[in-house]
């Protein structure tokens, strides 16, 4: 039998080594880079709640996006990915969208929202890596948008407060990469505190961080290694048909601004008029919003238990409800849950791929990974990687990395 892919140990994945990168910047720039540091993101629950204002349950990860940043000694800007290993060479006070690359356009949505705030950007060099796992549902777009943008402002020293980098990473997303997102990844990324999962109103933004006690339970990632083509229309049609459930209700109770304003009695009042499709997916979002707080109240309880039982609940209502699970999803949370040292699993961010989140009895992370491994290899016939997390701080500087005795 193959060996499962068994990433549990910190120092089995790649190591986060901000020395590479600043080697690599000062071997084709010749000057000292400013590097910062941007994390991938869980999410407990509240899942496709966040664009309708409603509430979610999110964390930061140890695995980070890099950005090493320095100014240009001439009117040339360049971007360079380590992982792509692909540079392209810009105008910052033009920063177009692009064909080619597409990891580009993460950063070129943010410096266009720079410039047209009136920021005076300068020409730069950029050079970006890290190793939080692409299209696994980490959220790795959302910590390249904001390590980005946050390496940016400190170079400058414009001062621009973490919400509003925040907004602009967010609206790279919406308008150079064209998905519609919800705030929840951004600001995860950029607000994540050691330790600590945080509950955000996505209407408000204010939060609130709790320290995480998952007692005798570790964060296991299990990546299905498919992102379906579907998945970014998908998403925008799922935003689409939550507008349209709120502009019905909207004639019947004017006060309304979004789903997060619904109750399921409302939903039930008006029910023919929704097609069935908008009734599941309204019906969703809005036990969904109650569940995270229900899960809020577990947690404070120290009931892990009910907690688990609430993240099987939203796994069941995106798989049939929502339907922005998939096979490969539904197959590792079913396996999860015949595990018997798993308290709860659900798939995790937008769907159609990426990870299910599984809390897992420590003393049996190893052999939960590998029975998932093998089933999973078994019967979807591919690979499943597994990654343990933990939950760390948000966006920062790496402070400066002692320099090596020939510099
Ligand atoms: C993606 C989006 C988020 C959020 C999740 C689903 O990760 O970027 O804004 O909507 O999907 O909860």
């Amino acid at each position: 039998m193959n060996q499962p892919n068994v990433l549990t140990q910190k120092g089995s994945l790649p190591e986060f080594q901000p020395s590479e990168i600043r080697n690599k910047f000062l071997e084709r720039y010749k000057t000292e880079p400013l590097l910062v540091r941007s994390p991938g993101r869980i999410n407990f629950i509240g899942e496709h709640t966040d664009y309708n204002e409603g509430f979610v349950m999110p964390a930061a990860i140890d695995r980070d996006i890099l950005v090493a940043i320095g100014a240009s000694a001439d009117s040339r800007s360049t971007l360079y990915s380590v992982k792509h290993d692909e540079t392209l060479e810009f105008d910052v006070q033009h920063p177009e969208k692009v064909t080619f690359p597409a990891w580009a356009n993460y950063l070129l949505g943010v410096v266009r929202q720079f410039v047209d705030k009136g920021y005076d950007v300068k020409p730069i060099h950029a050079i970006i890596d890290g190793n939080v796992p692409t299209g696994a549902g980490l959220s790795s777009s959302a910590a390249l948008e904001c390590g980005f943008a946050f390496a940016l402002d400190h170079l400058h020293g414009f001062g621009i407060p973490k919400l509003d980098l925040i907004h602009i990473a967010q609206w790279s997303e919406h308008n150079y990469v064209g998905v519609k997102c919800g705030i929840m990844d951004q600001f995860s990324s950029m607000m994540g505190a050691a330790g600590k999962a945080f509950v955000l109103d996505c209407r408000s933004l204010t939060y609130e961080y709790f320290p995480l006690n998952l007692k005798d339970y570790a964060i296991v990632l299990c990546d299905t290694m498919v992102k379906h083509s579907l998945a970014n229309s998908a998403y925008n049609t799922r935003r689409a048909e939550c507008e349209k459930g709120v502009s019905i209700l909207k004639a019947h109770y004017p006060t309304i601004q979004s789903l997060r304003d619904v109750t399921l009695e409302m939903i039930e009042a008006h029910r023919e008029e929704f097609s069935p499709k908008e009734y599941d997916r309204c019906t969703y979002v809005v036990a969904e919003n109650q569940r995270v707080l229900l899960a809020a109240d577990d947690l404070a309880k120290g009931n892990l238990a009910s907690f688990g039982q609430r993240m099987y609940e939203t796994h069941d209502g995106l798989s049939r409800l929502y339907e922005v699970s998939c096979l490969e999803l539904d197959f590792l949370v079913d396996e999860a849950k015949k595990f018997g040292g798993v308290i709860g699993a659900r798939m995790m961010g937008g769907g159609f791929g990426g990870c299910t989140i599984n809390l897992v009895q420590k003393s049996r992370v190893n052999e939960f990974i590998e029975t998932l491994s093998s089933a999973y290899r078994k019967n979807i016939h591919r690979d499943m990687h597994a990654y343990v997390v933990a939950l760390k701080d948000g966006t920062s500087v790496i402070p400066a990395i002692a320099k090596p005795s020939l510099l």
